[in-house]
């Protein structure tokens, strides 16, 4: 089993919710002391998991835990897909301006592509990757919902304030933590990853 896993992220949002699921798990969890660059050039989440992981490894030499994951929307053609951190600044759709932060300016874009749209269906995925050098693991986690049509709720990151998880009545930034873990495409993915880990001797 391996006990000590690098997380390649410097995304405090991420960090959080990835620490509190790992919580338990008897896997220790080192965070980096600065970013890497990474350039997320791939054509699927999990190419994009793969490329962060390895690069986090090729500098710390150490199994290293990356992930990948965003939103998406059918209706859409499936956009924002894997440019949901920049979806403001792809012209598919119209460049949004950012106002304050990125999140709100991703958010005000989607909106403005779904007004009028009847079916909000959309789910969020994440690809986790543990890089290990010549071998390594993925797993993945879904979480389906729908597209609100105003933001809600102050809790979570990205687009949680327009996202209502399927089954419940309130946004993904409305729940608690603890909550949004237990039914997020990250929790999700996470909890295979470590199912995975544990098989390993
Ligand atoms: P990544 O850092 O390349 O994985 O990009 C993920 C992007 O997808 C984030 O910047 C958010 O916009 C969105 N995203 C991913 N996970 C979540 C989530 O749990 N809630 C809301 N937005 C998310």
């Amino acid at each position: 089993m391996l006990e000590k896993l690098l997380l390649a992220t410097t995304n405090k949002g991420k960090i959080r919710e990835i620490e509190s699921i790992f919580r338990g798990s008897g896997i220790e969890l080192i965070l980096p002391e600065k970013s890497i660059e990474v350039e997320e050039d791939g054509k699927t989440f999990l190419e994009n998991a793969y490329k962060k992981a390895k690069a986090y490894y090729e500098v710390y030499k150490i199994p290293t835990l990356a992930e990948d994951s965003g939103l998406v929307v059918p209706i859409l053609d499936g956009y924002p897909g894997i440019y949901s951190s920049r979806f403001y600044s792809i012209e598919w759709g119209g460049i949004e301006e950012v106002e304050d932060t990125k999140d709100r300016a991703n958010i005000k874009k989607l909106l403005r592509l779904m007004a009028g749209k009847e079916d909000r269906r959309a789910y969020f995925i994440t690809f986790a990757v543990v890089y290990m050098g010549d071998v390594g693991i993925w797993a993945q986690g879904i979480c389906k919902g729908y597209i609100l049509y105003e933001a809600r709720g102050e809790g979570g990151f990205g687009y949680d304030p327009i996202f209502q998880p399927e089954g419940y009545e309130r946004s993904m930034a409305e729940l608690k933590e603890e909550e949004k873990n237990a039914i997020s495409h990250r929790g999700r993915a996470m909890r295979n990853l470590i199912e995975l880990l544990k098989r390993l001797k």
